[in-house]
């Protein structure tokens, strides 16, 4: 694995370790926003793409040739490992996930299969052997976490309220935990497949938990989070970071959990994040829309955030989410050499 010239500052800032500068990767690197990606993805669906190593390795190793960022995460995405269990998903360009045969009751639930990661999803695995044994940055391994899988299992697709799942959560809550703790058994075998593999840290997305105020998250969300992140804390030492949109409000939740890393969206500053006492390694968070503004006003907001971060050890640099199909290649080559130059010592 690591070979001489493999770059670790990723992992070192994960661990709160001294670095020479501040990381950077991003959220949805790999993506329709690169040429590369749409040429490729003309012909092949989504899965198609992921499932293929070949494929999945190029796609994945594209950003760090291309934008020099310091870690790579896996092509795939959160519906991966629900496929063979039993959830039929197709994801539809600009849409997202959609699902034929949404879960709405215990039946339901039940019928949900094991997953089994080296029959099931064997090209992840592979892909991850590929990747680790070719990059010189580490490998970020990933899952959804059991509220925002549940999100588009029981909607059936993408959602702007999630009242179909917190109206599942409220009135079934027998069958509601039962999903998470399906789902969640799920998580930590598809990440520990991946860490076997050689997944360097592991990123879990919680995209849309922040749906719900602290008291229903401690409730229907955390104990299930605490067995993930405690379970994978006793069979390996990598990374794990933890993330949320619009989930500020869960913060003395999270810092509870676990977890090495926690990544905000851009309405929680670093600062605040700060005051609030959390001593975890902090990741993002520019805003993503902000890739579409003149450089000047990119260059001022990340400053910002880089003065922020670098006040306290443990601070990765990313956005607050994913970056969208309409930014320009050339605007994340400019940040991410903005960020290295920046901040080296
Ligand atoms: O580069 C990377 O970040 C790694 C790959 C990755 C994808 N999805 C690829 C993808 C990762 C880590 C994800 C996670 C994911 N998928 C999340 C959590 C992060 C987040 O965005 O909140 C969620 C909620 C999903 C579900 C999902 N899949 C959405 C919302 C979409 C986007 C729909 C769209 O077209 O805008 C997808 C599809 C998807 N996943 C694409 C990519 C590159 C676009 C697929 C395409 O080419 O059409």
């Amino acid at each position: 694995m690591a070979s001489q010239s493999f770059n670790d500052t990723f992992l070192r800032a994960c661990r709160q370790e001294p670095t020479e500068y501040i990381p950077v990767w991003y959220m949805r690197q790999a993506g329709r926003y690169q040429p590369e990606y749409r040429n490729i993805r003309k012909k092949y669906s989504f899965f198609e793409m992921s499932e293929i190593p070949e494929v999945c390795v190029e796609v994945t190793s594209l950003p760090v040739k291309q934008l020099g960022v310091d870690a790579a995460i896996l092509f795939a995405d959160i519906m991966t490992p629900l496929k063979p269990i039993g959830v039929d998903v197709e994801i539809r360009s600009g849409v997202g996930p959609v699902i034929s045969n949404p879960v709405r009751s215990i039946q339901d639930v039940s019928r949900l299969g094991e997953l089994e990661p080296e029959k099931d999803v064997p090209f992840v695995i592979e892909a991850v052997k590929m990747l680790t044994q070719q990059l010189s940055v580490p490998l970020i391994g990933f899952a959804g976490a059991p509220f925002t899988l549940a999100s588009y299992i029981i909607e059936g697709g993408p959602s702007k309220n999630y009242y179909k799942t917190k109206g599942f959560m409220y009135s079934n809550t027998k069958a509601w935990h039962a999903l998470m703790e399906k789902l969640g058994s799920m998580t930590i075998t598809y990440l520990q497949a991946q860490i076997r593999a050689g997944a360097h840290a592991i990123q879990v997305f919680d995209s849309w938990v922040g749906a719900l105020n602290q008291e229903d998250y401690r409730e229907y969300v955390a104990p299930i989070m605490q067995k993930i992140f405690s379970t994978l804390k006793q069979t390996s030492d990598v990374p794990i970071i933890y993330f949320g949109i619009g989930a500020g409000h869960l913060l003395q939740e999270w810092d509870k959990l676990p977890v090495d890393v926690i990544g905000l969206d851009w309405r929680t500053s670093i600062q605040s994040a700060r005051q609030q006492g959390i001593t975890k390694t902090l990741q993002g968070n520019l805003d993503p829309s902000l890739l579409l503004a003149p450089w000047e006003v990119i260059e001022k907001k990340a400053k910002e955030i880089l003065d922020q971060g670098m006040e306290h050890p443990g601070y990765i640099f990313n956005l607050g989410h994913g970056i969208f199909p309409e930014v320009q290649v050339e605007t994340l080559q400019r940040l991410t050499d903005l960020v290295h130059h920046y901040t080296k010592k």
